[in-house]
């Protein structure tokens, strides 16, 4: 099966084709580059529709080559360009690959997990994927008696929140590929991905996490899994935490 980037680029080359033929063949008045960089985009955008590719793409394509086109009509010089290639780098890293884009956990969020697990003591709390640290460093101003771990492999977001977790002595940030990490120490593994990485991160944490532990997931759910409980946390898109249970071995 094509991955949904190849798709992406199959309607892009195909769309510029498209449009440079009935560009040559004279049926249409001449056009300038901007007409002919939004009728590319219509192109690509119908042919993403046809492909079934996730809505967002057509978006993207309506987009992309109109903006190109804007872009160097701005004349900026090409070192502004590398500049935000290299800053969206650091930010995004190996996002084609892991299909998991940095978004932020909001402060509601953290609160009710705080306040949920409040009667708990010492608790060892991983986060994987942490981001710029937003979760474990506002959990672990909350509660100073945890200990809140963060692996994060996109360097940029990764150095934010190592800075900014300077004062705190119960956040630890590392720089590591969660799945090379060990969930065995922890009681909770907190998780604010996307729908892909869902079945294999629920394997890991049955394979190394102890019973009666949990594994928490942020707006994603295991696939064909109930969760133990979902706590509803009342913000304002309706943000649902799903918590799934470690089973005893052998079950
Ligand atoms: C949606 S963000 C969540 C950030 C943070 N947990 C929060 O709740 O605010 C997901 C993060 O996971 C990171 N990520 C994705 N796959 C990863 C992996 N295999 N190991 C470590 N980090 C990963 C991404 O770089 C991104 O920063």
């Amino acid at each position: 099966m094509p991955s949904a980037l190849s798709t992406a680029l199959r309607c892009q080359l195909l769309a510029l084709i498209l449009v440079f033929v009935i560009g040559r063949s004279g049926l249409l008045p001449p056009l300038d580059a901007l007409a002919l960089a939004a009728m590319q985009a219509l192109c690509a955008a119908f042919l993403s529709l046809m492909a079934k590719a996730d809505r967002w793409w057509v978006a993207l394509h309506l987009a992309f080559f109109p903006g190109v086109v804007l872009a160097i009509q701005l004349g900026l010089p090409a070192r502004v360009y590398g500049m935000c290639f290299l800053l969206l780098l650091t930010i995004y890293w190996t996002t084609f690959r892991t299909r998991v884009p940095l978004f932020l956990s909001n402060r509601t969020t953290v609160h009710r997990f705080a306040a949920r697990f409040s009667a708990q003591h010492n608790l060892q709390v991983l986060d994987v994927g942490s981001g710029t640290g937003s979760f474990v460093l506002q959990l672990a101003d909350l509660r100073p008696d945890w200990q809140i771990t963060g692996c994060e492999v996109a360097p940029g977001p990764f150095l934010l929140s190592r800075w900014r977790a300077r004062p705190q002595t119960n956040a630890h940030l590392l720089r590591q590929d969660f799945w090379q990490h060990s969930f065995a120490a922890y009681d909770i593994v907190y998780a604010f991905l996307s729908p892909a990485p869902m079945s294999a991160l629920w394997r890991k944490a049955r394979q190394e996490m102890r019973p009666g532990t949990l594994l928490i997931s942020n707006s994603f759910v295991v696939p064909d899994l109930k969760p133990e409980m979902i706590i509803a946390v009342g913000d304002q898109r309706q943000t649902q935490l799903f918590c799934y249970r470690i089973p005893g071995r052998g079950r």
